[in-house]
C-alpha cells in the first residue's frame, strides 16, 4: 500500500512524473474540465486543525475529477482520543477509497498509515506538509521552466513547511539557503536526512537574512507561530522581526526574484502587503497550485 506522508519516501522520478501529471491536470481542467477518472471514488478528510486551502482544495479536486471527499472536524473522530488511531484507519478503510489526515504529531499519520487498507495523505503534521511541497514545486517550475539549479531563500521559522521544502530540494535538485533566528533553526536529523538524498550542498545555513536572499530566485517565508505553539507567539514576535520579508530585503535579490508563501499570511509579521500583493508576489498562483498539485497524487494513488 502506498502512501503520500513524506517526500523522501518517493523517488526524483516518481515526483517529477506528479509534476509532469499536475501539469497535464491543470491545463485540462482549464480547457473544459477534468475528465471524470476517480467516478466512485471517495476520500475522507481527518482534520485535528483548521484549514482553508487543503479542505477545500482536496474536496474540490475530488469533485472535479468525478468523486466524493467528506470532511470530518477535529471535533468529530476524536482521533487517538475517542478512539485508537489503528482502529480510525481500519474503520474509514471500509467505507473511502483514500484518507487525508491533517494531524498534530506526526507520528498519527505513520500510525494511520501502519494500520490503513487504503492510501493515507499528509494534509500537514507537526513534522512536514508534502502536498504543500509539491504545490511550490509546480509553481517554482511554471516560473522558471525547470527546476535544477535555482537557489531557494528561506527566511523565519523552520517548520514542517521548511522541511518538506528541504526534501523538495534535495530530490528535485534545487539549493535551498535557510536563515532562522538562533533557536529556531533545522534539526540536525533534518539536515541529515536531506543531505543523504542530495547530498551536503543542498542546503545552507546563513543567519544573514539579507546575505540569505542575495542569490535567490525564490524568497519563501512563513508564519512565524505555526498551529499548536500559539502559547509561544508572544516570545517569537521579539526575535523574528529581522527575517521580516520586506520590500528592503527584495530589493537585495534579483528583478526576477519571486516571493512566496503557504499561507495564511500574518502580514505585517513574517511578510508585508507591499510584498505579498507586489509584482513579484506568487502567494496566489501558490494557493491555486495546491488543487493542481494534490490532484496528481489523488489519481496517483486511487485510481
Ligand atoms: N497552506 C495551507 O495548508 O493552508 P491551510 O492551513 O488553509 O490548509
Ligand atoms: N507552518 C504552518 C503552516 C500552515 C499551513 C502551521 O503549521 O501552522
Amino acid at each position: 500500500m502506498r502512501h503520500f506522508l513524506d517526500l523522501a519516501d518517493w523517488s526524483s522520478e516518481e515526483l517529477m512524473r506528479l509534476i509532469d501529471e499536475a501539469v497535464f491536470l491543470k491545463k485540462e481542467f482549464r480547457t473544459g474540465g477534468n475528465r471524470p477518472i476517480l467516478q466512485g471514488k471517495s476520500l475522507a478528510m481527518v482534520f485535528q486543525k483548521p484549514s482553508l486551502r487543503t479542505r477545500v482544495s482536496f474536496e474540490m479536486g475530488m469533485q472535479q475529477l468525478g468523486g466524493y471527499a467528506l470532511y470530518i472536524s477535529p471535533n468529530e473522530i476524536g482521533l487517538g482520543k475517542r478512539e485508537s488511531i489503528a482502529d480510525v484507519a481500519r474503520v474509514l478503510g471500509g467505507y473511502v477509497n483514500g484518507v487525508m489526515a491533517r494531524v498534530f504529531a506526526h507520528e498519527h499519520v505513520t500510525e494511520l498509515a501502519k494500520w490503513s487498507p487504503v492510501p493515507i495523505i499528509n494534509g500537514l503534521s507537526d513534522y512536514n506538509h508534502p502536498c504543500q511541497a509539491m504545490a511550490d514545486v509546480l509553481t517554482i517550475y511554471e516560473e522558471f521552466g525547470q527546476l535544477k539549479g535555482l537557489t531557494l531563500a528561506y527566511l523565519g521559522d523552520s517548520n514542517n513547511v521548511t522541511r518538506s521544502l528541504l526534501f523538495a530540494a534535495a530530490k528535485f535538485g534545487f539549493k535551498m539557503v535557510v536563515s532562522s533566528p538562533a533557536g529556531y533553526a533545522l534539526d540536525e536529523e533534518t539536515l541529515d536526512k536531506a543531505a543523504g538524498i542530495g547530498g551536503y550542498q543542498v542546503v545552507q545555513l546563513v543567519s544573514d537574512p539579507q546575505e540569505a536572499v542575495r542569490n535567490a530566485d525564490v524568497i519563501y517565508t512563513d508564519t512565524w507561530t505555526s498551529m499548536g505553539q500559539e502559547e509561544e507567539a508572544e516570545q517569537r514576535r521579539k526575535v523574528f522581526p529581522p527575517y521580516q520579508v520586506n520590500y528592503p530585503l527584495l530589493q537585495m535579490a534579483s528583478a526576477h526574484t519571486i516571493v512566496m508563501h503557504c499561507l495564511p499570511a500574518h502580514r505585517g509579521e513574517e511578510i508585508t502587503d507591499s510584498v505579498a500583493d507586489g509584482p513579484q508576489s506568487r502567494l496566489f498562483p501558490q494557493a491555486e497550485n495546491r488543487l493542481h498539485a494534490q490532484k496528481a497524487i489523488l489519481v496517483q494513488l486511487l485510481r
